[in-house]
C-alpha cells in the first residue's frame, strides 16, 4: 500500500466523520467538534501516534479526570499549563484598548466567597508573612466609577498553599469577596503573596517532571471583577518582582499586570468593558 493511498484512505475516514455530524441542528457544537476533529486526525498522522502512545494518552486524561474534585480542577491545571487558558483569554481579548487586561482563573476559583466589609483582612492568619493593603478604583471604559462592582479575590496563603488544597484548613482562608464604595473605590488587606508551585501530585505534574519544565508561579492576587452592564474581567496583579516573571508555569503573565508591591500598600485600578 503506497502512502498515497493511505492518505486517501485517512482522507476518507476523516470526511465521513466531519459529515456524521450533517443533520444536527446545534451548528456551534457542530463548528466546533468539526474543528476538534480535523485538528486530532491531523495530530495523530503527523506525529504517527502507536497504539501504546495513544493508550497512554487516555490514561493520562483519565487520571487528569479522576484527579478532579471541587476543589481541585486538574482539567484546568492541564489547559493552562498548555497555554490553552491563556489563549482562550486572548482570543476573547477586551474590545477597549484601555481596559484592564484578563489572564487565566487558574484552578483554585471558588464562586461565593464571603462577603467582606471595606479594608478587611482576608487571611485567617498572617505568620511570617508581610501585610500588604492594595487600593484602588473600578471603573468602566467609559469613564464612570462603579459602585455596584463586586470584587473577588483570593491567593496562596504564607504557607504557599491556597486554602483548599491546606488539609489544615476547613473555611475559606485567603479568600473573600467586597463590593466597591460607591465611589469605586475599595481596599483590601491580605499578606503579600509569594511564589509557589502549582501542585505536582498528579498527572499535570507527571508532565511537567517528564519534560523538565518549572512548576513555579511568580507571585500574584487572582481578581474576579463583575459588576451589572459590563464583561466580568478574570485577572491577577503580579508582584513586580518576582524571579518566576519569564517562567510563569501557565504563561499567564501580561506586562500591564505587574505592580511594585515592596511597601506596604499598592494601588492597582480594574477597567471593565461595557457589555
Ligand atoms: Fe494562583
Amino acid at each position: 500500500v503506497s502512502d498515497v493511498t493511505n492518505q486517501n484512505v485517512n482522507e476518507a475516514l476523516l470526511n465521513e466523520v466531519l459529515a456524521s455530524f450533517d443533520d444536527s441542528r446545534n451548528s456551534r457544537l457542530v463548528e466546533i467538534l468539526r474543528s476538534a476533529v480535523k485538528h486530532l486526525h491531523a495530530f495523530v498522522e503527523e506525529t504517527n501516534l502507536t497504539r501504546d502512545e495513544w493508550m497512554t494518552g487516555i490514561d493520562f486524561l483519565t487520571d487528569t479526570g479522576k484527579k478532579s474534585i471541587n476543589s481541585r480542577q486538574e482539567f484546568i491545571l492541564l489547559s493552562d499549563t498548555l497555554g490553552v487558558s491563556m489563549l482562550v483569554e486572548l482570543v476573547n481579548q477586551k474590545s477597549t484598548v484601555n481596559a484592564t487586561d484578563p489572564t487565566v482563573l487558574g484552578p483554585f476559583y471558588i464562586p461565593d466567597s464571603p462577603m467582606m466589609e471595606m479594608n478587611s483582612f482576608i487571611g485567617s492568619d498572617d505568620e511570617g508573612a508581610d501585610p500588604l493593603t492594595v487600593t484602588g478604583i473600578v471603573q468602566s471604559t467609559n469613564g464612570d466609577l462603579l459602585g455596584d462592582a463586586i470584587i473577588e479575590v483570593w491567593q496562596v496563603a504564607p504557607n504557599g498553599l491556597y486554602d483548599v488544597q491546606d488539609v489544615d484548613v476547613d473555611a475559606p482562608n485567603y479568600r473573600a469577596r467586597f463590593q466597591t464604595c460607591s465611589d469605586g473605590r475599595f481596599s483590601i488587606r491580605t499578606s503579600k503573596p509569594i511564589d509557589y508551585q502549582i501542585p505536582t501530585d498528579g498527572p499535570v505534574g507527571t508532565m511537567l517532571t517528564e519534560t523538565g519544565r518549572s512548576s513555579w508561579r511568580p507571585a500574584h492576587i487572582h481578581f474576579r471583577v463583575s459588576c451589572p452592564g459590563h464583561k466580568t474581567l478574570v485577572t491577577h496583579v503580579f508582584d513586580a518582582s518576582s524571579r518566576y516573571l519569564e517562567s510563569d508555569a501557565v504563561f499567564g503573565v501580561m506586562d500591564s499586570l505587574k505592580l511594585e508591591m515592596s511597601g506596604d500598600e499598592a494601588s492597582f485600578d480594574f477597567v471593565l468593558d461595557e457589555e
